[in-house]
């Protein structure tokens, strides 16, 4: 059945939805507080790189399926369902900031009429929230579900048409089976159960995605410095299927708006509930680490990092996305930056004259060869496919120096050494 949607905050979470339920045949609309991305989506422009999403975006606007719109009333007019889809970063405590969340329940409540909409919270939520809001909405007899997302950014579309599975947390079973039924042309194992199960569902996924990544840091660690080969060992390692591969690569450590603030949520909740929560604290104390021993590489050839000059390659917290929130490589410039270094980055999505007050100050240039010209060192930072494809030689030649720390694993020892190189890989 054709439904009406709103969706609350057009951000990555939120476009992706709205786009792709466009896509299901649903009519969307989206209210975000910014006019001016308003109105760039209303031209069909997603503020952000998202591999299909601008065409889905345009195809539906042109359906007049899809519609934005700053005004709450004309997106929520006529809703059945209300997805919330606003950003929750970290609070000062570790736990989540929920203020952008409890704005949205208030607009959503101006305009609840007759049990409509069905409050959905696809935002990642502290555990307990779908029940604070259950409270909020008694009079208005509004229900509310849990449906927390697992998309990744950069497959996010990818991931809405073919889902692990679909995490659906409600005491109102009708209104659970109403959101479950949106999804009944996707192929995915869907799961009801309470609300407080599917807010942790989300939670502890994030938090095990970031203990494998430390993991993977740690076992890395280990075998370089006894020897070993890393990758193989890796690789061994994930084919358990009890283990599996996803999430077991080494490198700078991870970043983005998810891992890192849901890792600390985690941790935050364990601390609440006096359970124990050391595992999650050694988690992110592995990933601060992960940046330091890439400082502490250069630091051990360059010997002083003070008016050297290292070419960072990479700007986005991971490949296919031109998010920076929480990267690594921009954490890591910060401290050459501090150290004195001058930096010379380069990313094949990002610029940095976009990223405004909090650009760091590093010089740009167009392409990985151009950054490392009279570099003292190279840094690979995030792992774009294209500096797996790096010319080795011509990159030598530009550079004055001979260090190469490949930071993701994506080159190949032997190979860079034979181009000149004093090759240092983390992960390979
Ligand atoms: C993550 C989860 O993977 C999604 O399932 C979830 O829906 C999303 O957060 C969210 O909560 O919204 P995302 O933030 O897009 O998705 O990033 P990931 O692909 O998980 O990567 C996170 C970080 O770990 C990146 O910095 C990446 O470079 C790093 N990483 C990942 C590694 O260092 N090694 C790996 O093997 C994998």
């Amino acid at each position: 059945m054709r439904e009406r949607l709103a969706i609350i905050g057009a951000g990555h979470v939120g476009l992706v939805y709205a786009a792709c339920l466009a896509e299901l045949g649903h009519d969307v609309s989206v209210y975000d507080i910014d006019p001016e991305r308003v109105a760039s989506l209303r031209r069909g422009a997603v503020p952000f790189f998202e591999e299909g999403l601008a065409d889905l975006v345009k195809k539906n606007l042109k359906a007049k399926r899809l519609t934005f719109s700053t005004e709450p009333g004309a997106a929520l007019k006529g809703a059945t369902m209300a997805f919330i889809c606003v950003p929750t970063p970290s609070a000062t405590d570790g736990g989540l900031d929920e203020a952008p969340m409890r704005r949205a329940l208030q607009t959503i409540r101006q305009h609840a009429r007759g049990g409509r909409p069905i409050v959905v919270t696809k935002s990642t939520v502290s555990v307990g929230m779908n029940r604070y809001i259950k409270e909020l909405f008694r009079d208005r007899k509004v229900p509310v579900v849990s449906n927390p997302e697992f998309l990744r950014e950069g497959s996010a579309i990818h991931d809405f048409f073919h889902p692990h599975r679909i995490v659906l947390g409600s005491d109102d079973k009708a209104a659970m089976a109403a959101v479950a039924k949106l999804y009944e042309t996707i192929d995915g194992p869907v799961f009801t159960t309470d609300p407080i199960t599917a807010e942790l569902s989300k939670l502890a996924a994030n938090a095990f995605l970031a203990l494998k990544v430390s993991f993977a840091n740690s076992i890395a660690r280990v075998a370089s410095s006894s020897g070993g080969d890393v990758a193989a060992t890796l690789k061994i390692l994930g084919t358990d299927p009890r283990i599996g591969p996803g999430h077991l690569r080494a490198g700078l450590g991870f970043g983005g708006a998810c891992l890192p603030k849901d890792l600390a949520a985690m941790e935050h909740l364990a601390r609440r509930s006096a359970t124990p929560y050391e595992l999650f604290s050694a988690v992110a104390a592995v990933n601060q680490d992960q940046r330091q021993h890439v400082m502490d590489i250069l630091q051990g050839k360059l010997v002083s990092l003070s008016g050297r000059r290292i070419a960072v390659l990479g700007l986005a917290f991971k490949a296919d996305t031109d998010d920076v929130r929480e990267s690594p490589s921009l954490a890591l410039i910060a401290e050459l930056l501090a150290a004195g270094a001058n930096v010379v980055a380069h990313d094949p999505v990002v610029k940095l004259r976009a990223l405004g007050k909090d650009a760091p100050a590093a010089v740009q240039r167009r392409s990985a060869l151009e950054a490392a010209n009279a570099a003292d060192a190279v840094v690979i930072a995030t792992e774009w496919t294209e500096y797996g494809r790096l010319d080795l030689p011509r990159l030598r030649k530009r550079m004055k120096g001979d260090l190469l720390v490949d930071a993701r694993g994506m080159l190949d020892p032997i190979v860079s050494r034979k181009a000149g190189f004093d090759y240092v890989g983390i992960g390979s």
